[in-house]
């Protein structure tokens, strides 16, 4: 008899959590809470909303995984009301999590274990922001401590332009009270890196190294997004980086969090400023980047749900995680009003894409009379793969040819940093 496939419960409904059932939908049943409407071709999405009911149903129907796709459920607690069920769940508990809910935390970690992170001073008091700014000579980044959905950083170009800043957030003027505290830290001029870490507790997995995309349009202008799209690996980081990586901040980012009582299961997302070839720490994210999720989990090449199972388990050790020798590239295709507002749900047209070497991962579409819908937002990620990163973002750009929506907008120039290299 056929063995039954393990029952595998995905949190969250973005093209993040789409990419990690669509990898795995082979070896297990799936569920996602909430998914979207594309999702629902190879599982079963649920509409159950609060955490403990969710973990009601787990129970009672047997999940034997659950992974968390999104960062406002892990800082919430989702993880702790799981395992008191005694589910299995892959994610960071909530103390764990506060490395990316609070700025403050993380960089007071990163201090006490002599993780390289830009120089910084973390207060409520203007006049020490002030002489830090001078001491500085204004090349600084300011931020608010809370989570801002990506948007507490400012980088001024002044001394002036820095004080004036750090008062208006620390007067709540500017995110309320997100801002009352705040960080300054010294600029970090490099390049940045994105490094993904499988973490069980004490043991990791090295995922290939990404670059996002993270401003709306081409050549790195216009307002921040979620990120326009991806590619990974990037040649940018080289072997000797890696090897900084893992040694100068995984590591110690594993020991410290186990000292600290927060032993880090989960995604360690490092948000890394690489200056002279020296990787610094600009932030922790507790969680898959999305877009480079998308990217990240074709590149796979043994099973996903050992890797998620055994991370939860805390046994990375006893199994394998293979890469492929490929590249991908994806390109983001946003809905018409993407980041300002809400668009208009529009149907979405996809042509023959069978000569393509990629796939689309779905984010902000429903599903009605059996035809997807955009539905705002970052609509969905045209992934192409190729031997190099010249050949997978032709194969993305192909692949984007092909699908049209009302308003749809893109980025023409996905993995530009690499293509000379
Ligand atoms: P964060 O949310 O802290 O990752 O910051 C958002 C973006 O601001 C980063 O992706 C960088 O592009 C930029 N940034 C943050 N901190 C620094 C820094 N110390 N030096 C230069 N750029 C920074
Ligand atoms: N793409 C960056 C992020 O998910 O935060």
């Amino acid at each position: 008899m056929e063995k039954q496939k393990p029952k595998v419960l995905i949190v969250g409904g973005g093209g993040r959590e789409y990419s990690i059932g669509y990898f795995m939908k082979d070896e297990a049943e799936l569920f996602y809470a909430p998914g979207n409407g594309a999702t629902s071709q190879f599982a079963t999405n649920l509409e159950i909303k609060d955490y403990q009911g969710l973990a009601k149903w787990a129970k009672e129907n047997g999940v034997d995984l659950t992974i968390v796709g999104p960062e406002a459920p892990l800082v919430d607690g989702i993880v702790d009301i799981f395992q008191k069920e005694g589910l299995t769940i892959f994610g960071p508990t909530k103390g764990a999590s506060q490395l990316e809910g609070s700025k403050v935390f993380m960089k007071k970690f990163l201090q006490k274990y002599n993780i390289p992170t830009a120089r910084f001073v973390e207060t409520s008091n203007l006049e020490e922001a002030e002489k830090f700014i001078e001491e500085m000579g204004g090349k600084v980044v300011v931020k608010a401590d809370g989570l801002c959905g990506g948007k507490g950083v400012l980088i001024p170009s002044s001394v002036e332009e820095a004080k004036e800043q750090a008062r208006e957030m620390l007067s709540g003027k500017l995110f309320g009270e997100a801002g009352k505290r705040i960080v300054v830290e010294e600029f970090l001029d490099g390049f940045e890196l994105s490094m993904f870490a499988i973490c069980d507790g004490k043991n990791f997995k090295l995922l290939p190294a990404a670059q996002d995309h993270k401003r709306l349009l081409d050549g790195d202008r216009g307002p921040n997004t979620g990120g326009m799209g991806a590619y990974a690996p990037t040649p940018l980081a080289t072997p000797e980086i890696y090897r900084k990586v893992e040694e100068k901040i995984i590591k110690p980012t594993l020991e410290g969090m186990a000292k600290e009582g927060y032993p880090y299961t989960g995604v360690l997302f490092l948000g890394l400023m690489v200056v002279d070839g020296e990787p610094y720490v600009l932030e922790y994210n507790v969680r898959f980047g999305d877009p480079e999720c998308e990217e990240l989990m074709p590149l796979i090449d043994s099973s996903l749900y050992q890797m998620f199972y055994n991370g939860a388990i805390g046994n990375l050790e006893g199994i394998d995680t293979k890469i492929k020798p490929i590249t991908a590239v994806g390109v983001v295709c946003a809905s018409k009003n993407y980041p300002y507002g809400k668009s208009e749900p529009t149907p979405i047209e996809i042509g023959d894409i069978s000569d393509i070497n990629g796939y689309i991962a779905f984010a902000g579409v429903s599903e009605k009379d059996g035809k997807l819908w955009a539905t705002g937002g970052r609509v969905l990620v045209c992934v192409g793969f190729g031997k190099d990163v010249k050949e997978a973002r032709e194969e993305a750009y192909r692949l984007v040819g092909r699908v049209d929506f009302d308003g749809m907008q893109y980025r023409k120039d996905i993995a530009y940093q690499a293509l000379d290299k």
